[in-house]
């Protein structure tokens, strides 16, 4: 068994914007595990796989292009980086910006992002910056604030660095089933990781490493679709914080993925995005953070409305770790069941038969 060191060190180095020059900062990322889902292939009659994105060192699949962003703004001498994040970007920002001895200012709407990301900023050592407004006023102040300073920005944001890293999990699929998926499924917040995904594929298929492409299946939260409705949304409203994105930076990207693939970039809501995060972590033992079951929830209506045909090889990225969000899951439903000391009471409690 070969060793894993992370992208910039792996058979994909080629594939990425790195030269010799470049430092590898690296927290060994990719190399994700991609696993067959028991439960949602019943359900659909299809052969679906979970690419868990959450595996990553941070926790979500933002450390396949920040392990290139920083790498790179460490070759160019920079000091600091700045990102605007609805939380995971931030923590791999801060992450990867300690682990090259760099500053890390990121950017956060107020009160909108989960606890395990913003405790992950903190202890990385960033300075985080809570902002009165959404995520969207948050990249527009760290795009003036790149321009203004010198301070190196890292959100996906035309930012080919990042971008680049992240089209490596397309790589991996292939890779991993021999050739590329009929459906690809993924949450759509920014829409940088829809165009990355879709464009490592065709990278891959240009190179004949591929026989063929995926249709590309794009999911956004019903209360922030702009991408659905084909206009900004000012006020974005969903309870899966990672993707509460009102005007997508990537917007021209993901709409390309979409029109390009033969996909859709359609809506799911809070109630089904929630219905799917809790029957990964119950029927497949997967425990994703809430916006990342926007890709099962979507397959599944899919599904329901005929759209999906039997038999089809899909992925779908699971793109953040459930411990980010651990309220999302004691919030509902839990009620703690307490007992003594004694055997005998909690037997009790368990319904144990005496
Ligand atoms: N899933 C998770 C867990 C995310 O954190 C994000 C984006 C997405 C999906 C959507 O990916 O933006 O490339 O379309 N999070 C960004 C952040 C916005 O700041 O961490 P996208």
């Amino acid at each position: 068994m070969s060793t894993w060191h992370g992208l910039i060190d792996s058979d994909y180095r080629r594939w990425l914007p790195v030269t010799d020059d470049t430092p590898a900062v690296s927290l060994h990322e990719g190399n994700t595990p991609l696993i067959h889902s028991g439960h949602l292939s019943a359900l659909t009659g299809c052969d679906v796989r979970l690419k868990v994105e959450g595996a990553n060192p941070t926790g979500s699949f933002k450390d396949r292009g920040m392990t290139v962003a920083v790498s790179r703004a460490a070759q160019a001498g920079v000091e600091v980086v700045v990102c605007a994040s609805t939380g995971n970007t931030s923590a791999s920002a801060a992450a990867y910006a300690a682990r090259a001895g760099l500053g890390a200012a990121v950017l956060i709407p107020r009160g909108a992002v989960a606890l395990g990301k913003l405790a992950q900023a903190v202890r990385y050592g960033a300075d985080v910056v809570e902002v009165a407004g959404t995520f969207d006023d948050c990249l527009r102040i760290a795009r003036e604030l790149a321009a203004q300073h010198p301070v190196a920005l890292v959100n996906s944001v035309r930012n080919e660095l990042r971008l680049a890293g992240q089209r490596t999990v397309a790589y991996e699929v292939v890779d991993a089933l021999g050739d590329a998926p009929d459906v690809h499924c993924l949450p759509v917040g920014n829409g940088g990781n829809i165009t990355a995904t879709w464009d490592g594929y065709r990278a891959y298929a240009a190179e004949g490493l591929a026989t063929r492409l995926p249709r590309m299946w794009g999911f956004q939260a019903a209360g922030a679709a702009p991408l659905v409705h084909g206009v900004p949304v000012a006020e974005p409203q969903t309870a899966a914080t990672a993707i509460r994105v009102g005007n997508p930076a990537t917007w021209e990207g993901a709409v390309a993925a979409r029109d390009d693939s033969g996909g859709l970039i359609d809506a799911v809501t809070d109630e089904q995005i929630f219905d799917a995060y809790r029957a990964l972590a119950r029927h497949d033992g997967v425990y994703v953070e809430p916006a990342s079951a926007a890709g099962v929830a979507g397959l599944l209506q899919q599904h329901a409305r005929g759209g999906l045909a039997p038999g089809a090889r899909v992925v779908i990225t699971l793109s953040g770790n459930g411990l980010k969000d651990p309220a999302a899951s004691l919030s509902d439903g839990y009620t703690p069941t307490e007992t003594s000391a004694a055997t005998a009471d909690v037997a009790r409690a368990l319904h144990l038969a005496a």
